[in-house]
């Protein structure tokens, strides 16, 4: 019968082997082996449930044989055989993982109860082994959603900026062009300052919705072509109050906010909406602070002509530490930075 539970009786004398597999042979397929090395070979052949072994053998002895089976086939159960002689040795054995000893001479009450708790342990293990297994299976399931849970999120954030700068276009498409341009300046300086990949992943869609708030800004003070008035530019200065608002709503832009909001700061305090100075701006803010006014001093314009690279260079020297962060000028000037 397939179904029957696995025994493999080591014994190198013949009377007990024999008269523990008439005990046994009725409830479960027993095979028999002489010696324990006979017995490792059958094992690695045929894996059994449990094994009923003497201590006492020539050439590899039970304990030794215990570590060995224990090491190869942690499930198989051990039944060690012992005469009182070496009872101690048979307790000592329950620390390399036997599962219990029987004692010479043999009941044959005690010889099944032993072997079909044994048994009892190993069915109860390898339902614990399925359970485990299915709860694995279950994480690594779970896992899997997350991150596709995740990757549709980043889907979500890309397609969410993508409609707000279309949005900007269609207030102003020289906004838009500008913002593209500032983004992917700023991506390039946040990486001359050696800062984390992902912060330029962050600075770089931080710059390109850095002007949204512009979205709330009246199109003819926008498309202006002249100096605005003093109520004009006081207009002009809400943007980066308005974008902030227009942004706060989707959690994933969060890290937007703080270029959003304080681009316009300068580095000596004089800036808007806040006036904070130096490092209390978000060094976001500042990269994107200079990457905004280069880009601006190089674009042509319906008031002006765009300004030649050495006259941009002077600009930004001549307000290193002004209006823009020192730092980042410098590696501007030294050219670690395209422009172009
Ligand atoms: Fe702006």
């Amino acid at each position: 019968m397939n179904n029957k539970e696995k025994i493999l009786i080591i014994d190198d004398e013949m009377a007990p082997r024999e008269s523990i597999r008439m005990v046994l042979k009725d409830r479960y397929a027993v095979s028999t082996a002489t010696g324990a090395l006979e017995g490792l070979q059958y094992i690695s052949q045929e894996p059994v449930d449990l094994v009923v072994m003497d201590i006492k053998m020539p050439k590899m002895d039970g304990i030794t044989a215990l570590q060995e089976i224990k090491k190869s086939y942690p499930d198989t159960e051990v039944v060690l055989l012992t005469a009182y002689a070496s009872l101690e040795t048979a307790r000592d054995a329950i620390r390399f993982g036997a599962f219990d000893y029987l004692l010479k001479p043999f009941d044959r009450n005690d010889i099944l109860q032993v072997v079909e708790k044994g048994l009892a342990r190993r069915r109860s293990n390898t339902v614990l082994k399925q359970e485990r297994d299915i709860l694995m299976d279950r994480a690594s399931y779970l896992e899997r959603q997350v991150s596709e849970a995740r990757s549709n999120i980043m889907m979500c954030y890309e397609g969410t900026v993508k409609a707000l700068i279309l949005t900007i276009d269609a207030k102003d498409s020289y906004t838009h062009s500008h913002s593209n341009r500032v983004a992917i300046l700023s991506s390039s300086i946040a990486a001359s300052l050696g800062v984390p990949q992902q912060t330029i992943k962050e600075t770089r869609y931080a710059a390109s919705i850095h002007d949204i708030g512009k979205i709330g800004i009246d199109e003819n003070i926008l498309k202006k072509n002249g100096r605005l008035t003093d109520d004009e530019y006081t207009e002009m200065r809400n943007h980066p109050a308005i974008g902030v608002r227009i942004v706060q709503s989707v959690p994933f832009l969060e890290d937007a906010i703080p270029v959003i909001l304080y681009h316009h700061e300068r580095y000596d305090g004089k800036g808007y909406p806040e006036g904070i100075q130096g490092e209390k701006i978000p060094k976001s803010a500042r990269i994107v602070n200079v990457a905004d006014a280069i880009d601006a001093m190089m674009s042509a314009r319906p008031y002006r002509g765009a300004l030649v690279m050495s006259n941009v260079m002077s600009e930004l020297r001549d307000n290193a530490g002004t209006q823009f962060d020192p730092d980042i000028v410098d590696i501007i000037l030294k050219g670690r930075v395209s422009l172009i």
